[in-house]
């Protein structure tokens, strides 16, 4: 496959370290490497055996590089990613810049491979939270059409990055020592609590976040009409994402038969013995890239409606992984189009 020249937006933050040893397991081929940050700049980064220095990034950062991968928050990458597009880069966007953006594809892989091909310059990488979910649910959606998702998740602090993930560390460590908390990365402590708030709240009491789970959900699914209730939780947990979630669909779907679709799904792993005490947990699911699907279990208030466990590794799947994998995607259409 053609060697490419990479740039790494965003290099030192939880994404972005995530990023790059996930390019090295998946041997991303790769010609140039150039890593770029703030207030990192400067800091030498080992990958490949070989060491790099995050430099700082501006206009000109752009220049000669093929794919730009950007793990940065949105009002940067509004400012950054048009202009790495314009120097000839193709963008793969993990914030929530351009993922509504009519004329940007929102790609899960596993999903819909295919939106790749629509775009003109950058491809956005849905919100985490979304994508596990939907790794889950697309292969429950194309056999009985889902008309409806009520979900609550309970997602982990490194959802809100490096400095997220050090506090949660940090309070445990005061609590030990019974000092008093320092809070920062959230508006509460969240050691032995639990936030119902992520991201801010919009006009109809829902937060920005639950919104995006209906919105990214109908853009990804192609399903404009599918209805999406949730409630997003944070939890004193440092990586990986679970979420109850219960569908109703068209088409009834037993849960026999939603372990036999899950069973054969690309991206999922169906752990589902609540005898043996075997269910999804976010410890279990750290550090791999597939969606644990488990309590898979009729929901006896409806009809047609099924109720299920997920959970999986927001930082991989829910981010880096995903943009890897779209990047994968976008080097095979180069390779088709010769
Ligand atoms: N964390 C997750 O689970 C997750 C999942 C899906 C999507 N996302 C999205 O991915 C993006 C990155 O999230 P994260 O969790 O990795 O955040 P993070 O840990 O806070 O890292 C942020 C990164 O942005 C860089 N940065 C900040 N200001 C910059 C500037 N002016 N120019 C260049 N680089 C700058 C930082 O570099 P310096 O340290 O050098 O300043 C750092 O590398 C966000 O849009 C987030 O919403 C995150």
């Amino acid at each position: 496959m053609k060697k490419v020249n990479l740039c790494l937006l965003g290099a030192s933050g939880a994404v972005g370290k995530e990023m790059l040893k996930i390019l090295e397991e998946r041997d991303f081929p790769i010609n140039e490497l150039k890593l770029l940050g703030n207030k990192d700049a400067g800091k030498k980064v080992k990958f490949r055996n070989k060491e790099y220095t995050i430099e700082k990034a501006d206009k000109k950062s752009f220049k000669n590089m093929d794919i730009t991968l950007v793990a940065v928050g949105s009002d940067i990458s509004k400012k950054l990613s048009p202009i790495a597009v314009k120097s000839g880069s193709v963008v793969i966007d993990n914030s929530s810049a351009f993922r509504m953006d009519k004329k940007v594809p929102l790609v899960v892989p596993e999903v819909n491979p295919e939106d790749v091909k629509k775009h003109k310059g950058i491809i956005a990488n849905p919100n985490c939270t979304t994508i596990i979910a939907l790794v889950a649910l697309a292969p429950l959606h194309k056999y009985g059409k889902i008309k409806r998702i009520i979900a609550s998740t309970y997602q982990a602090v490194s959802g809100a990055g490096k400095e997220a993930m050090e506090e949660l560390e940090q309070q445990a460590r005061d609590w030990a020592e019974g000092k008093k908390f320092e809070i920062n990365a959230f508006k509460y402590q969240i050691c032995f609590n639990l936030i119902p708030q992520i991201d801010s709240f919009d006009k109809n009491g829902y937060t920005k976040e639950e919104l995006k789970m209906l919105n990214e959900g109908r853009k990804i699914l192609h399903s404009p009409n599918l209805k999406v209730n949730c409630t997003c939780v944070r939890v004193p947990v440092f990586r990986s994402h679970s979420e109850s979630i219960t569908i109703e669909t068209a088409k009834k779907i037993t849960p026999k038969k939603a372990r036999e679709l899950l069973a054969k799904a690309k991206g999922v792993k169906v752990v589902d013995n609540p005898a043996k005490f075997q269910y999804p947990m976010p410890l279990d699911t750290t550090n791999q890239d597939l969606v644990f699907v488990g309590r898979i279990r009729e929901d006896i208030s409806a009809k047609n409606s099924l109720t299920l466990w997920c959970a999986g590794d927001q930082l991989r799947k829910g981010a880096a992984t995903n943009a890897i994998q779209i990047a994968e995607l976008v080097l095979e259409n180069l390779k088709d189009k010769k």
